[in-house]
């Protein structure tokens, strides 16, 4: 693997403290109600393992899973799944969990897809946001952090498959 130069740029406990803030964000808009909240894989396991555990009502977990980056730091803009959801959320209040938004391909995409199946609500949700990657318009419900148009690993993140398991967020140092 290749070994590169990281710098913390948002520390464990700061990510603690802003997912148990969304989970509590979550929590006032579905209260009461039976949510089916969908994980993004890979990427979002981490946080969704997190978050979930701060949303205070009973819900569903369901795994969605594409891919979008095919082992770059670019996105191509194609969405491949790679698992689909096991159950019809027609009529369910959907809740999607990202860990990042970049240029906004995949979050529409995916919202996209999940309106067609007609929910009764949808609520998306990420952990991470680049405002200025965005190339298409993305609206999201609750966004924890807004960071800069560098790339980041750690917390679910990968770079080629590798560096999702620190606890923190990295900013990588060796990019050109
Ligand atoms: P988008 O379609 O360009 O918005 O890309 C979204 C996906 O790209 C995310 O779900 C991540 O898996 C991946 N991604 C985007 N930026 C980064 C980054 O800085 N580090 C790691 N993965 C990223
Ligand atoms: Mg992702």
């Amino acid at each position: 693997m290749e070994k590169l130069k990281l710098s913390v740029y948002i520390s464990e406990e700061d990510i603690q403290k802003k997912v148990k803030e969304l989970g509590q964000k979550v929590t006032s808009r579905l209260k009461g109600k039976n949510p089916v909240v969908v994980c993004i894989l890979k990427g979002s396991f981490v946080f969704y393992s997190d978050l979930i555990r701060s949303i205070e009502t009973d819900l569903e977990c369901e795994f969605f899973g594409v891919s979008s980056y095919h082992g770059n730091t670019s996105s191509s803009g194609e969405v491949k799944v790679t698992l689909d959801l096991s159950h019809p959320v027609e009529g369910r209040d959907v809740v999607l969990v990202e860990d990042i938004v970049d240029t906004g391909l995949t979050m529409n995409y995916l919202k996209s897809t999940i309106l067609s199946r007609k929910p009764k609500s949808l609520t998306l949700v990420s952990l991470l946001e680049k405002p200025e990657a965005l190339k298409v318009p993305c609206e999201l419900d609750f966004v924890g952090f807004k960071v800069p148009n560098d790339f980041v690993v750690g917390y679910g993140l990968d770079y080629q498959g590798y560096y999702r398991n620190l606890p923190y967020i990295a900013l990588v140092q060796n990019f050109q």
